[in-house]
């Protein structure tokens, strides 16, 4: 193992470019460390975003070697190889602020249209909602339910960078994690918001956002499920 990584780092905006830094090598290092070492010893003027540190907050995603992935929990180990290169750039598919910072607007923006949040019927004053753990809707409901909107999926996916107002993987994911909970009150709504020209089938099924999701979720298997009831809904005339 070399002593030291090779590290590229993106800098600046969109018109920015790489920067090169020579990073000691340490065991058990992950990408998150290395962007960290570089901002405390080499370049305090690196702008980037984490929190968690142990993939839970979503906030760490960034672009290494091409490919997009959570930093806080992808070891140095299985992505620089043996001659110990890195390449960090921005999440794709969201603007970039500066350096390794993107904008996440449009990323939450299009859960809003995608109907992301539960709307119960309800109050405090009323007893729990009880759902069987085994049901068939609970399962349907956990298998998405894991999200922790890090953006990997949408910097994955080409539809949305052929066309940015594509609602995308992880908000479609979302949107049928709801559709799948039998308390929620906004299934008609919900299936109407991510039926249009710009929902669920303008997915190609390709399946990189399923790939590449660090909480091993499935997106396309999601999609999928939207694609079916939003066609069941339509024939019976409920859209
Ligand atoms: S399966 Fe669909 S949502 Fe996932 S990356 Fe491919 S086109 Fe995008
Ligand atoms: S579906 Fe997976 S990759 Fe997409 S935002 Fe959620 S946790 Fe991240
Ligand atoms: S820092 Fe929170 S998921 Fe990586």
């Amino acid at each position: 193992m070399q002593p030291t990584l090779s590290v590229k780092v993106w800098r600046g905006g969109a018109e920015g470019s790489f920067s090169a830094y020579e990073v000691p090598r340490q065991t058990s290092q992950t990408v998150l460390d290395v962007v960290t070492h570089i901002q405390r010893h080499l370049e305090p003027s690196l702008s980037y975003r984490f929190a968690c540190r142990v993939g839970m907050c979503g906030s760490c995603a960034m672009t290494v070697n091409g490919k997009a992935c959570w930093t806080c929990r992808t070891h140095v180990a299985k992505v620089a190889g043996d001659g110990g290169t890195l390449e960090i750039a921005p999440l794709s598919n969201l603007p970039v602020i500066k350096d390794l910072a993107t904008d996440m607007t449009s990323f939450f923006d299009k859960w809003a249209r995608a109907k992301g949040s539960f709307a119960g019927s309800t109050t405090r004053h009323e007893d729990f909602a009880r759902v069987a753990p085994d049901s068939p809707e609970r399962r349907a409901a956990n298998a998405g339910i894991e999200c922790i909107g890090c953006g990997v999926c949408v910097a994955s996916c080409d539809v949305v960078a052929w066309r940015p107002d594509y609602l995308g993987p992880a908000a479609l994911n979302r949107a049928w994690t709801l559709v799948n909970d039998v308390r929620d009150t906004q299934r008609s709504e919900r299936l109407r918001a991510v039926a249009g020209d710009a929902g669920c089938h303008a997915c190609h099924t390709q399946g990189s956002c399923t790939e590449r999701c660090p909480k091993q979720l499935a997106p396309t298997v999601a999609i999928a499920g939207l694609k079916r009831t939003v066609a069941k809904a339509a024939v019976r005339g409920e859209l």
